[in-house]
């Protein structure tokens, strides 16, 4: 069977955008392949976090993705930093990475440019490596994310290729080379007040995205103050009409129904009863997933599946992580006993 891997940050709750572009994914994805998903803990510290609320977001996290529908006994559900070998692996693959690869990260451009490369962490430039540790200690085949992603995904590839070549013995590679894999639709859920801008759970204007525990009141009233345009026609041109092509496109990844369907339902109705209708579908999406979520945070489940997936991440990790200090000669040769 083959291996997926993935990951999200607990920087904030996550959006709608994070369970369409990923979450969504995973769901389908755990019948069909041994999976690993992880709450990316060390991820989110690349910026300031509170620490209370920190802790809190993270095993609200744990408590969505378990409330989405991801089941234990498919898939593996931990948190990163309760996994020393991501650190450690992180380190290895930061000493094999050049700084000039780094630096053309846009999503370290974007935050750079905007506070000043003195005003951001050393993390922020060196997070991608703690990604690509994430994905090649589980021997990821297969990484489902959203399209953001995709430049780290080509970084880590190039580094499993790199680090193979140097360091692989004849026929022997060290590192599996993983394949990245973006949502058909909803691969990148825009603003609802920027049409032009990711949908991101850290956007400090909360009527640009629905989070995943928006109350449905909140839910309709983002909805009806999203941004469209003045031509009243409903239709999917992403480029000229990117407000209500991202609309329809978060309509069709809530109801399943394709975007042509729903195009040809609209047509000659106006923006005002299409955007009451889609509220409508994300509330009855969002409502089981929230009722289930509140019953798991209260539960001692949720710390036990928490700490069995810990035990199984561990042992595939540290394995790899063995396997990657013999290729480059840390420590000493492990001994037969
Ligand atoms: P993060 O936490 O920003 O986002 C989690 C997942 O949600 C996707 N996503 C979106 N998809 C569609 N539309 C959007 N507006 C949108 N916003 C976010 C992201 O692409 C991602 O799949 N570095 C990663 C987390 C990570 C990871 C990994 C992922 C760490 N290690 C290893 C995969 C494998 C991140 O910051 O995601």
């Amino acid at each position: 069977m083959e291996t997926i891997f993935s990951g999200i940050q607990p920087s904030g709750t996550p959006t709608i955008g994070n369970y369409i572009g990923a979450m969504k994914q995973f769901i389908d994805l755990q019948n069909h392949y041994s999976c690993y998903f992880c709450i990316v803990d060390e991820h989110a510290i690349t910026v300031p976090q509170d620490p209370l609320k920190l802790r809190q977001q993270t095993r609200s996290l744990a408590a969505l993705y378990l409330a989405v529908g991801l089941d234990p006994e498919k898939a593996t559900i931990f948190i990163q930093s309760e996994v020393s070998a991501h650190a450690e692996a992180a380190w290895i693959i930061q000493c094999n990475t050049t700084i000039g690869e780094l630096e053309r990260m846009t999503q370290f451009k974007d935050k750079s440019q905007k506070n000043g490369r003195t005003g951001v962490s050393a993390g922020l430039l060196t997070y991608p490596p703690l990604m690509v540790g994430d994905i090649v200690l589980y021997n990821a085949n297969l990484v489902p994310v959203g399209d953001d992603q995709k430049q780290h995904l080509e970084l880590t590839r190039d580094f499993v290729e790199r680090f193979n070549k140097r360091y692989g013995q004849a026929n022997q590679e060290v590192l599996v080379l993983p394949e990245v894999k973006i949502a058909e639709q909803g691969g990148r859920v825009m603003s609802l007040q920027d049409p032009t801008k990711k949908m991101s759970k850290s956007d400090t204007n909360s009527k640009g995205f629905i989070s995943m525990l928006d109350e449905p009141a909140i839910i309709r009233k983002k909805i009806k103050s999203a941004v469209t345009d003045s031509t009243g026609i409903i239709e999917y041109d992403p480029v000229n009409k990117p407000g209500i092509s991202n609309l329809l496109s978060i309509f069709s990844a809530s109801t399943g129904r394709p975007v042509e369907e729903l195009v040809a339902d609209y047509t000659g109705k106006g923006y005002g009863e299409f955007k009451t209708d889609l509220a409508e579908a994300v509330v009855a999406l969002l409502a089981p997933i929230q009722e289930r979520y509140h019953e798991l945070l209260a539960s001692d489940e949720l710390d036990d599946i928490l700490d069995k997936g810990a035990d199984q991440a561990r042992l595939v990790a540290n394995k790899t992580l063995q396997r990657m200090k013999n290729a480059i000669g840390l420590g000493r040769k492990p001994r037969k006993r």
